[in-house]
């Protein structure tokens, strides 16, 4: 059927200009830095989602046709030059192979802009933004626009150690002030983000916090907050496979009702969410992800 080959193709080609205009969607990796071991900041180009993206949303993307999807937050993008900034830390299988990635190569595909935008308001007290792991990243499009709203912003980002710091520069550009704490003490103040957080309650009046990082700092974040007027937000790494609210992969408890984090989210008031069962839900297929780990290390695939 020649003819319905070459039907299809035309289609394929003018279907595909309508929706893309004159930009290319190929998710070229345009460029890569390695921020301390296994964790790297890529630059890919991207540049529907450039020109949509908010802070606090998200994108999926698969590295390679056979490739898992997996979400990944926005550490910042340009919208005239048509890419979006993330921070890959190769914790499993699919991020490694992203992270394998290098300047030239490209993603699978990338979807997106997903999720609620982060809430941003005038606030009559402080904003604390704090990062941990790859949300060092994620809280800086929230900070910069918390700030330009008028707001007082204080960043606090915490590592184990020195090496694995990241984005302390990027994060300073965008608040009035940072604190850093390291667990080992080789950098900033000993300790938590959580001493840093009680220390900066202790002397000012905080009305708002963000804490986007592992399950345990904002599970700690929102205890250390609630009962005190201070608004929590924290941003749901659930599991997530279509990232629309289609597949309810991604549930979590709420204030005692049941909310998709890609959809409703990813930002919900910590002082509602159940941490326990988002815990025990991350922990769902770990048998399995460790599994395609070894596969991938014993045979590269
Ligand atoms: C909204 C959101 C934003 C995120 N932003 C970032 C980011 O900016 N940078 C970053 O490095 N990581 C981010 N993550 C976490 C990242 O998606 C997981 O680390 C990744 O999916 C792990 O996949 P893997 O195959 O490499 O590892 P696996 O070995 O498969 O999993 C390791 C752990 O990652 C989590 N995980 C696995 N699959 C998924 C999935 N499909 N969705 C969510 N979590 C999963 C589980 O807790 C699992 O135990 C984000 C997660 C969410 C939900
Ligand atoms: S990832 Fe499927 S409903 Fe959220």
């Amino acid at each position: 059927m020649a003819g319905e080959s070459e039907a299809s193709k035309h289609i394929c080609k003018t279907s595909s200009k309508s929706i893309y205009g004159d930009y290319m969607q190929d998710y070229k990796i345009l460029a890569k830095k390695e921020l301390c071991p296994w964790t790297y900041h890529l630059k890919v180009s991207a540049p529907l989602i450039a020109k949509k993206i908010l802070a606090g949303q998200f994108i999926i993307i698969r590295p390679n046709k056979h490739s898992e999807r997996i979400p990944l937050s926005i550490c910042g993008w340009n919208r005239d030059e048509g890419y979006i900034e993330i921070i890959i830390m190769a914790c499993g299988r699919t991020s490694r192979e992203a992270c394998e990635k290098n300047v030239g190569e490209k993603f699978e595909d990338v979807v997106g802009p997903l999720g609620k935008r982060s809430h941003v308001q005038k606030y009559n007290g402080s904003c604390v933004l704090i990062g941990g792991g790859y949300g060092t990243g994620a809280i800086i499009p929230t900070a910069r626009d918390l700030k330009s709203t008028g707001n007082k912003v204080i960043g606090v980002l915490g590592a184990r150690n020195k090496e694995l710091l990241i984005m302390e520069d990027e994060l300073r550009e965008v608040c009035d002030e940072i604190m850093v704490t390291t667990n080992d003490g080789s950098a900033g103040t000993e300790g938590f983000v959580t001493h840093a957080l009680q220390n900066i309650m202790d002397h000012k009046t905080v009305a708002m916090v963000l804490a986007i990082g592992p399950v345990p700092m904002m599970m700690a974040v929102s205890n250390m907050t609630r009962g005190k007027d201070i608004e929590c937000w924290v941003s749901l790494n659930a599991i997530m496979v279509d990232g629309t609210g289609m597949c309810g992969a991604c549930r979590v408890s709420v204030a005692g009702e049941t909310k998709f984090a890609c959809f409703h989210g990813p930002d919900f008031n910590g002082h509602h969410v159940d941490f326990d069962e988002l815990t025990k839900r991350q922990k769902m297929f770990m048998e399995k992800e460790q599994l395609a780990m070894k596969a991938f290390k014993e045979k590269g695939k």
